[in-house]
């Protein structure tokens, strides 16, 4: 049970159990945008972080029309001291909720042709950096003894894929490290929940040039998520359900070759885009 109810409004007793401030990585487009505004309608203040200002401006214009106070921080997460900006950041807030939503795939290569350092970049968004953070601020959490950390995954998580398989792996390791933390941090009070997406309309999908016909809603899968934050450790959006259960079959050579096929002949390429 979450003890969060939908309604038209959006989730209710979200703030008493996550507030009164919400951290959201990742929080200038798309489901990002999205979480941010769901979060400004229910009451609380919000920390934006992103690469590109203008954009994270005009999510923070969004929330401050909901009579919510905002930060932004235009940063490059994949910069060494990107944690140590956050943490400093929200050093004089009472945080409550950490939303880590960055992490969509930004290299595609066979891997023995790999550009390592482009490797270990789709790492440390998706792994090093959230890592980083929820040791941080998730022990600020657990101090306090109440509060929620959500973190963003993938259906590319639950198999492998040829090109972009450090991403799926990413996802997948990120999918199992936050399972860990459910149990560890759902002792002291603090909610922890991996949600997964399925193809999702989001700008990054847009300028990656993805036929993005039937693609989740930005909104939806927010509102899912922040739903979902007190029934851990893993939410799949429902219109992927069905996806992760195949995925999650034995017959891993079936699957996941199976798999690599379907996603050819779909997309009339040689690989398969990330999903
Ligand atoms: N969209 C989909 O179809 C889909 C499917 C499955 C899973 N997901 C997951 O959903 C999450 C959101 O994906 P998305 O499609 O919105 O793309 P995304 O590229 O992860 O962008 C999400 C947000 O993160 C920020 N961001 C990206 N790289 C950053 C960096 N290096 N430093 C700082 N901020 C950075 C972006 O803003 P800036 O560009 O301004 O930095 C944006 O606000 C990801 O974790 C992704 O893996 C998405």
């Amino acid at each position: 049970m979450t003890g969060l109810e939908r309604s038209g409004e959006g989730v209710t007793g979200l703030l008493e159990r996550y507030g009164p401030w919400a951290l959201v990585v990742g929080g200038s487009e798309g489901v990002g945008a999205a979480f941010a505004d769901q979060l400004a309608r229910a009451g609380f203040g919000v920390v934006l972080v992103a690469r590109k200002p203008e954009a994270l401006e005009e999510v923070a214009e969004r929330v401050r029309a909901h009579g919510a106070p905002c930060r932004v921080l235009a940063l490059d997460l994949l910069d060494a001291d990107a944690t140590a900006r956050i943490v400093e950041a929200v050093a004089d807030l009472d945080l409550g909720l950490l939303v880590l939503n960055a992490g969509a795939n930004t290299y595609r290569s066979r891997f023995v042709e790999a550009d390592l350092a482009r490797v270990q970049a789709v790492i440390d968004l998706n792994v090093t950096r959230p890592l980083e953070l929820c040791r941080e601020l998730g022990a600020r959490l657990a101090a306090r003894g109440r509060g929620g950390i959500l973190v963003v995954g993938s259906t590319a998580g639950y198999l492998g894929h040829a090109d972009i398989g450090i991403y799926a792996a990413a996802k997948a390791f990120a999918r199992i490290f936050t399972e860990g933390l459910w149990l560890e941090l759902g002792q002291v009070g603090v909610d922890v929940l991996h949600l997964v997406l399925g193809l999702t309309a989001t700008p990054a999908m847009e300028r990656a040039g993805l036929d993005l016909t039937g693609a989740a809603d930005p909104a939806d899968v927010a509102a899912q998520g922040l739903a979902a934050l007190g029934a851990g450790p893993v939410h799949v959006v429902r219109q992927q359900a069905e996806v992760v259960a195949r995925r999650s079959a034995l017959d891993r050579a079936v699957l996941v070759a199976g798999n690599y096929s379907g996603m050819r002949a779909m997309l009339g390429r040689p690989s398969p885009d990330p999903d």
